[in-house]
């Protein structure tokens, strides 16, 4: 038992890790960056989200923590029974969890508004052309919407780390 905590502690942790550093290096660096070079931003990000096992990597690592993280969270709670649950920590854990899962499904927006967005780059690319209106106007709607998810996913994230990483000491 002791060594099959100590695994799932190891797959949280790390696999958390990578999932929140990557948002947020998508959110604070690369899509900023992406949005100041226009065309060959456009061209970075149509060959990082469809040529790359980026995508891959970052599901794998937020379903790989969550499903760790829940079943560390169904033994400290004795199958969400004990009184564990009433607790800071356990509160603590609970609310830091549920910000972790709104990252989540906000990043499940965020990854469909960045495909679309990589196939729109692609098609204005092929047709050799500046975009259209219709295009432009697109354009201009997916990247709000991206600029949004990408505020929300990020802050969903920095709580759900700050209370996974204080949880422990929360006495009330
Ligand atoms: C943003 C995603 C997450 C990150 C970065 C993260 C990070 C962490 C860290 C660093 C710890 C160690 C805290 C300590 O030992 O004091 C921890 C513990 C824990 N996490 Fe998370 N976590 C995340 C999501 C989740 C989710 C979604 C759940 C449950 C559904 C969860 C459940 C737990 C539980 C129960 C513990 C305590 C484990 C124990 O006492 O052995 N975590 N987490």
């Amino acid at each position: 038992m002791y060594i099959l905590l100590v695994i799932l502690r190891l797959v949280h942790i790390l696999a958390g890790t990578f999932w929140v550093g990557a948002a947020l290096m998508l959110t604070f660096f690369i899509s900023p960056t992406v949005n100041a070079t226009q065309d060959a931003g456009k061209k970075f990000m149509g060959h990082f989200m469809r040529q790359t096992t980026f995508n891959l990597a970052m599901w794998s690592s937020a379903l790989l923590s969550i499903i760790a993280g829940s079943i560390l969270f169904w033994f400290s709670s004795n199958g969400f029974q004990s009184s564990w649950m009433g607790s800071g920590p356990g509160i603590g854990y609970s609310i830091a969890a549920a910000f972790a899962f709104l990252g989540l499904i906000v990043g499940v927006f965020q990854n469909r508004n960045s495909n679309a967005l990589a196939v729109l780059g692609g098609q204005i690319q092929a047709q050799g052309a500046p975009p259209s209106a219709e295009q432009a106007a697109q354009l201009q709607k997916i990247g709000k919407a991206l600029g949004i998810g990408g505020t929300l996913n990020a802050t969903s994230l920095i709580l759900a780390t700050i209370g996974m990483a204080i949880a422990r000491y929360l006495v009330f």
